[in-house]
């Protein structure tokens, strides 16, 4: 676990160094699909030189650099995304994170550790596997508002047919709706109650966005599913493209039912 918190240290200490003006400048092309931008670069690779210099042995998947091996073994496999809400950074938007998962197989449900820590505040959300999930050392747990027309949604959206038309009850019935711009901080305010559900159901978060926040979520009592109603857990391979509905058992069915009548998978 301090090795998880270790290497969001060493990722933000990275991006303090650096002007904004030159967060946005292109670098290549991620691993991920996406532009690497400054800031997404130096955050990633302060937060590997951080690995070698403790001689790490085990396998990374990040989400700029795609996989790497550090010595022969598989396990234990690094998750990272070492900047989740590079829109926002680069526009000066805050907030933004980075996560960071552990695990000792090839799915989303064999992570044991995981940490996500908010910049520029530096709080930290951290999980171990039946160890409970934390907010700057303080226990979590997820939200037990168990109505849509009472709750805070947080989602993400992108206009386009089936999507928009399958939103709008949503849309229509939430109390209150909030966009921030990372997934893997969003879903973990949902593991601390900030958030009472979370829903992205564009098919198009990576792998990388929710892999801490993940077992932070597990060790809170959420629940997290497919949007076809099914427990969420995926290969852990930066190619696959994933939807998420996470929340307290109750919301999370009233979501699905409402998508369902919609939206067919
Ligand atoms: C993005 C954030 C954002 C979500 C995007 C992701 P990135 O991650 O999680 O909230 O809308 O789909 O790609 O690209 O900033 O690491
Ligand atoms: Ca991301």
């Amino acid at each position: 676990m301090e090795l998880l918190e270790e290497l969001c240290r060493a990722g933000m200490r990275a991006i303090a160094k650096i002007s904004h003006d030159e967060y946005s400048k292109v670098i290549g092309q991620g691993a991920g699909g996406e532009r690497t931008k400054l800031i997404d670069f130096v955050a990633e690779r302060a937060i590997i030189s951080y690995l070698e210099s403790i001689k790490f042995e085990g396998r990374v998947i990040s989400e700029e650099m795609g996989e790497r091996k550090f010595g022969d073994k598989d396990y234990p496999l690094i998750i990272l995304d070492p900047l989740d809400g590079t829109t926002n950074a680069t526009r000066g938007v805050i907030p933004y994170s980075i996560s960071v998962a552990i695990s000792n197989g090839p799915n989303l449900s064999n992570i044991y550790a995981g940490a996500v820590m908010e910049i520029p505040s530096g709080r930290i959300f951290k999980a171990e596997r039946e160890r409970g999930a934390y907010f700057d050392g303080k226990e979590i747990q997820v939200g037990n508002i168990n109505s849509l027309k009472r709750a805070i949604v947080g989602m993400d959206v992108k206009a386009g047919g089936k999507f928009v038309k399958s939103m709008l009850p949503i849309l229509y019935k939430a109390k209150l709706i909030r966009i921030l711009g990372s997934a893997a901080l969003e879903l973990c305010y949902v593991a601390s109650g900030a958030l009472d559900l979370y829903i992205d159901i564009r098919d198009l978060l990576r792998i990388t966005d929710i892999a801490a926040a993940y077992i932070i979520l597990k060790e809170s009592g959420a629940t997290i599913l497919n949007p076809d109603g099914s427990d969420l857990d995926w290969p852990i391979d930066l190619k696959r493209r994933i939807s998420i509905i996470a929340g307290n058992k109750i919301l999370c069915e009233e979501v699905i039912s409402l998508i369902k009548r919609n939206f067919k998978y």
